[in-house]
C-alpha cells in the first residue's frame, strides 16, 4: 500500500477487458481497455461465450499494462475495484475471480461497483481532473487511453471512423463546470441502459433516485439494431454517427408516441428481467423511454421501400466476414447481447476470417441518399426523444445540472443538440471524454473512491449480479 490513494479499477461486464490506476478518484494514471469487437463482430453482436473466453485471455496482460503504464506495482495499491454487474454473467466472473485472487493475495480491500454508478462517475472523473489538472494530465490521460486499446482489432469508435475530430472536440462543449451543481441529473444511455437517475452527494458519497428509464430496447440497443439491419457492422452506434450527417434529418417522420401508465403497468408482467427488477410503478410516464417502437419502424420503411436486398448487398461489399447478415437478422432476434434485458440468440459455429472493418469513405460509397436519410433521421429521432424527456426531467425536479454518459454520449449530434439546448435553458451539462464515454475500468476505479474512505469493502463471498439495479 502506498497509501496515494491508488486504485485498481477492474471492468469486464460486456465486451471490454479494462484495467486502470486512479489516483484519490481523480486522477488517471493509466487506463487499458483491450476490445473484443473483432471477435463479436462477425457475429453482428456480442457472443457471451466468446466474451468470457476474450476476457480470460486478456485480463492477465491487460492489468500488467495497467500498472506499468501508471508507473506503479502491485504493492503500491491502496484497493481493487471490480464491476460486479449489471452484465454478462460469464463476463462479470472473469473479472471478479480475478479482483478476489488478486486482493486476498495482496491482502487489499475489494470494492464492488455497480457498472451504471461507474459511467455516472466517468464523467465526475472528468470534472475533477479538468478542475485541477495534475501537470500534463489531460494529455497525458487522452494519450494513454489511445495507446492503451490493446486492440488486435479494428476499432470502430467514432474516431476511428475519422468523425471526432470533424465536428467535435471531446471536451469542448462542455460548459464550464467547476462541480456539478446539486442535485444532478444523470442520463445513462448505453447498449443495455437508458436510466434517468438524480444524483446527490450523501455522507462522501453520493446516492441515486431512480427517475426513469427505458420499458424495452435501450438506445445503443435500437442504434445496434437499426445499422445491423442497414448493412453496418457492430456495434452501430457509430456507423450510424459517422453516416447520419450525410443525410437529411427531417426527411423521415419517425415519431415516439406518449407513454400510457396502463399500456404498461396492466396485462402481462414485463418480459425481461431487468423490468422485472427495475421499478416502473412509481416513475413519472413522462421519463420513460421506448425505443423498439422507432426500430420497428425502420424496418417497416425498409421492408416499404424494398431496401433489404440493397442493404445486404452492403453487408457483403463491407463485412464479408459477419456471420448473420440482414436477410437473416429481424432485428427482432439478432441481437445477442451484454444485458440480461436483451435477447439472446444462438450463435452459429463459423469462425471466418476478419478482414480490416470498412471505412466510412467505402460505407458511403454504398449508401444511395435515402439510406443516408433514412439514418440521419432514426438518430435525429431519438436523440429528440432523449433531449425533450431529459430535459423535461431536469426542470420537474430542479436538476442543477445534467451529466450524459455511457456509449451512446459518444454521439456527436447528442453533444451537440444537448449542449446548444443546455446553454439556451441555462443549465450546465457535461459529458466524458470520449474514451470515458464507453466502457472502462478508470470510471469504476473513480466511482470506487468514496468507499475506500467509508471502508465500504466487498464480502469474500461477491458474486456477479447480472441485472444489479442502481439505486431506488
Ligand atoms: O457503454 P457501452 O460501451 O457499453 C454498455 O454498457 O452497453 O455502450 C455501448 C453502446 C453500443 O450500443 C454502441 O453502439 C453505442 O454505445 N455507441 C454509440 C456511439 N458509440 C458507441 N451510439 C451512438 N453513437 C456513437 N457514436
Ligand atoms: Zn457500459
Amino acid at each position: 500500500m502506498s497509501g496515494r490513494g491508488l486504485i485498481l479499477g477492474i471492468e469486464t461486464s460486456c465486451d471490454e477487458t479494462a484495467a486502470a490506476v486512479v489516483e484519490r478518484g481523480a486522477r488517471t494514471l493509466s487506463s487499458v481497455v483491450s476490445s473484443q469487437i473483432a471477435t463479436h463482430a462477425r457475429y453482428g453482436g456480442v457472443v457471451p461465450e466468446l466474451a468470457s473466453r476474450e476476457h480470460l485471455r486478456a485480463i492477465v496482460p491487460v492489468v500488467r499494462a495497467a500498472l506499468a503504464q501508471a508507473g506503479v506495482t502491485l504493492d503500491d495499491l491502496d484497493a481493487i475495484a471490480v464491476t460486479s454487474g449489471p452484465g454478462l454473467a460469464g463476463a462479470l466472473l472473469v473479472g471478479i475471480a480475478y479482483a478476489k485472487a488478486l486482493a486476498f493475495a495482496q491482502n487489499l480491500p475489494l470494492i464492488a461497483v455497480n457498472h451504471l454508478e461507474g459511467h455516472i462517475h466517468a464523467v465526475l472523473l472528468n470534472e475533477r481532473e479538468q478542475r485541477e489538472p495534475p501537470s500534463g494530465a489531460k494529455a497525458r490521460v487522452d494519450s494513454i487511453a489511445k495507446a492503451a486499446r490493446l486492440k488486435s482489432c479494428p476499432d470502430t469508435r467514432p474516431g476511428a471512423l475519422g468523425l471526432a475530430s470533424e465536428t467535435w472536440d471531446s471536451t469542448a462543449p462542455n460548459l464550464p463546470f467547476a462541480q456539478p451543481a446539486e442535485p444532478a441529473l444523470a442520463l445513462v444511455v448505453s447498449g443495455g441502459h437508458t436510466h434517468l437517475y438524480l444524483a446527490r452527494p450523501a455522507e462522501g458519497s453520493w446516492s441515486y433516485s431512480l427517475i426513469g428509464r427505458t420499458l424495452d430496447d435501450a438506445a445503443g440497443e435500437a442504434f445496434d439494431k437499426v445499422a445491423k439491419l442497414l448493412g453496418f457492422g457492430y456495434p452501430g452506434g457509430p456507423w450510424i454517427d459517422a453516416l447520419a450527417r450525410f443525410g437529411n434529418p427531417l426527411a423521415v417522420p419517425f415519431s415516439f408516441s406518449q407513454i400510457k401508465r396502463k399500456v404498461h403497468l396492466g396485462g402481462k408482467p414485463p418480459r425481461t428481467k431487468a423490468a422485472r427488477t427495475a421499478p416502473i410503478a412509481d416513475l413519472d410516464t413522462r421519463f420513460l423511454f421506448s425505443f423498439s417502437g422507432i426500430k420497428t419502424a425502420v424496418l417497416r420503411y425498409v421492408e416499404l421501400h424494398n431496401l433489404r436486398p440493397e442493404a445486404q448487398a452492403r453487408a457483403a461489399r463491407l463485412f464479408p466476414a459477419q456471420i448473420g447478415h440482414p436477410e437473416l437478422s429481424h432485428p427482432e432476434q439478432s441481437n445477442m447481447e451484454c444485458h440480461p434485458e436483451r435477447d439472446e440468440a444462438g450463435s452459429k459455429d463459423l469462425l471466418l476470417p476478419a478482414r480490416l472493418p470498412a471505412t466510412r469513405e467505402e460505407a458511403l460509397a454504398l449508401c444511395p441518399q435515402p439510406i443516408l436519410d433514412l439514418i440521419a433521421s432514426f438518430q435525429h429521432a431519438v436523440v429528440g426523444d432523449l433531449m425533450k424527456k431529459t430535459f423535461a426531467a431536469a426542470e420537474s425536479l430542479g436538476a442543477r445540472s445534467i451529466l450524459i454518459t455511457g456509449g451512446v454520449a459518444a454521439n456527436g449530434e447528442l453533444r451537440q443538440r444537448f449542449t446548444a439546448e443546455a446553454a439556451r435553458r441555462g443549465v450546465r451539462v457535461a459529458f466524458p471524454t470520449l474514451a470515458l464515454s464507453t466502457d472502462n475500468a478508470a470510471m469504476i476505479a473513480a466511482a470506487a473512491w468514496p468507499r475506500l474512505l467509508s471502508g465500504d469493502f466487498a464480502p469474500p463471498e461477491l458474486s456477479a449480479d447480472p441485472s444489479l439495479a442502481l439505486g431506488r
